[in-house]
């Protein structure tokens, strides 16, 4: 796993395919729906099998740290996962640091689960989750009882000692986190009494389905623009099996690919559409991209389609603030999708951006204004002018530890006129293993990673 920006790094060039991208490719599972796979299993009593877990680092980094709590967590030869789970207060204290690696899902949602257990435990990361805010749980989790040190500005490595008598909170979201809304329901399962998160804005809610599907008592209210989600703490969570869609948000760079390959049609297959998830179809088809949803269905839970894609014209759009919480992983390529299109895209409301694995809003400025692309920050609205041809390409992009970044710059790479180097292809494999043959299975031509 990388762990600064500079040693052993691995460069990596896209430029334009010979010929349109075409075919049907499925991307791997969801990367939210993984991690709480494994750490509800491990919550739960008995046997948890799981499909399509994402075999990415960030949540090989989570199975690591359901072991190193107690739990059984093994991979079997034909690819399910299975957990054996300890029961909520079964977690026991683990010999070693955690490592959560690049991903704050799981050192964010595993500090809920800690609060509540009276363990002390230690978390550290990556160089990018390193510099990450952890304030941002850390400050609901102590109002359980549960005790942090930090490092200066609440930085990882932390320590953490959890609540023996918590109390139950009511909590409102300062920012529009899934994370941290999950940290505190996880939380509220070893409580007794009601544990209740507020959030103005509708956030990705696989946290309170699964635990539903795990047998807890969620109650989710409407108000107004957001939802008040209540949890019964000390249910006894019963095993059950998950069959995990495949990520909207890897499917993400294929689609968009396909959008501004001219003469590219695309299929991602058994895409996730859980409408907490689903913005950038919004935006794209706000745009006037062409995708079309074929045999929607429901697998595990949750809703999914085959999404087809074909190339065609794009224009700019103004994309409202509230739509962020449902797409906040997608705007660096959304981003490029609107370098190609004609005219002005002003993404409003993208301040959660600053603090994502990299700061995407300067890191994607920065990346556009390399490959010839008019762009600018406006407060915390990004704005990219495009006039429908090709972007001149030819920048070289720090990725910065951040996954999404060296995608969505490949994807430029394969659209612009001249090609895009990204300085570092490693945490490609923290989310989506693979990307480069799959991507190279719709003919992208992109040279393995070094
Ligand atoms: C996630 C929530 C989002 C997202 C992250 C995964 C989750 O983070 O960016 O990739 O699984 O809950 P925030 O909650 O910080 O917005």
């Amino acid at each position: 796993m990388p762990d600064d920006l500079t040693s052993r790094a691995a460069p990596l060039t896209s430029s334009r395919p010979k010929a349109p991208l075409s075919g049907s490719i499925r991307v791997p599972g969801d990367k939210s729906i993984s991690h709480r796979s494994l750490m509800l299993g491990a919550l739960a009593v008995g046997r948890t099998e799981i499909t399509g877990l994402l075999e990415g680092e960030d949540v090989l980094c989570t199975a690591a740290a359901m072991r190193a709590l107690g739990a059984g967590v093994e991979r079997q030869q034909d690819g399910r996962w299975i957990v054996d789970g300890v029961g909520i207060g079964g977690l026991a204290e683990p010999a070693d640091i955690i490592d959560g690696g690049n991903s704050a899902t799981a050192a964010r949602l595993l500090l809920g689960i800690l609060a509540t257990h009276p363990i002390t435990c230690f978390i550290t990361g990556d160089a990018s989750l390193r510099s990450r805010p952890m304030a941002r749980v850390t400050e609901p989790l102590s109002r359980f009882g549960a005790r942090f040190v930090t490092r200066e500005g609440g930085l990882l490595p932390l320590a953490v000692t959890g609540a023996a008598n918590p109390v139950p909170i009511e909590y409102a979201l300062p920012v529009p986190s899934a994370q941290v809304k999950s940290a505190v329901l996880l939380a509220g399962l070893n409580t007794p009494g009601e544990t209740t998160v507020i959030e103005k804005e509708v956030t990705r809610d696989h946290t309170e389905r699964m635990l539903g599907h795990f047998g807890a008592t969620v109650r989710v209210e409407p108000i107004e623009g957001g939802r008040r989600i209540t949890v019964v703490g000390q249910p006894e969570l019963k095993a059950a099996p998950i069959a995990v869609p495949a990520d909207i948000s890897s499917a993400a760079f294929a689609l968009v690919a396909g959008l501004i390959v001219p003469g590219s049609e695309v299929t991602v297959e058994a895409v996730g559409l859980n409408p907490s998830r689903t913005g950038l179809l919004a935006c794209l088809k706000e745009m006037g991209a062409d995708i079309v949803y074929l045999d929607e269905r429901v697998e595990g839970g949750e809703p999914v389609a085959d999404l087809r894609v074909r190339a065609g014209a794009l224009t700019g759009a103004d994309i409202p603030p509230d739509r962020a919480p449902t797409m906040i992983d997608e705007y660096p390529v959304l981003a490029v999708a609107a370098a190609c299109a004609k005219g002005r895209t002003r993404m409003r409301g993208l301040a959660e951006l600053r603090v994502k694995e990299s700061d995407r809003l300067t890191g994607t400025v920065t990346g556009l204004a390399a490959c010839g692309v008019k762009v600018s920050i406006e407060g915390d609205d990004l704005i990219v002018e495009g006039d429908g041809t090709p972007p001149s390409g030819g920048g070289l992009i720090q990725t910065r530890l951040d996954h999404r970044m060296a995608m969505a710059f490949l994807v430029m790479g394969l659209a612009a006129k001249s090609p895009v180097v990204i300085d570092d292809a490693r945490p490609i494999a923290t989310s989506f293993p693979g990307f480069v043959p799959l991507m190279n299975r719709l003919g992208a031509g992109l040279p393995e990673i070094g």
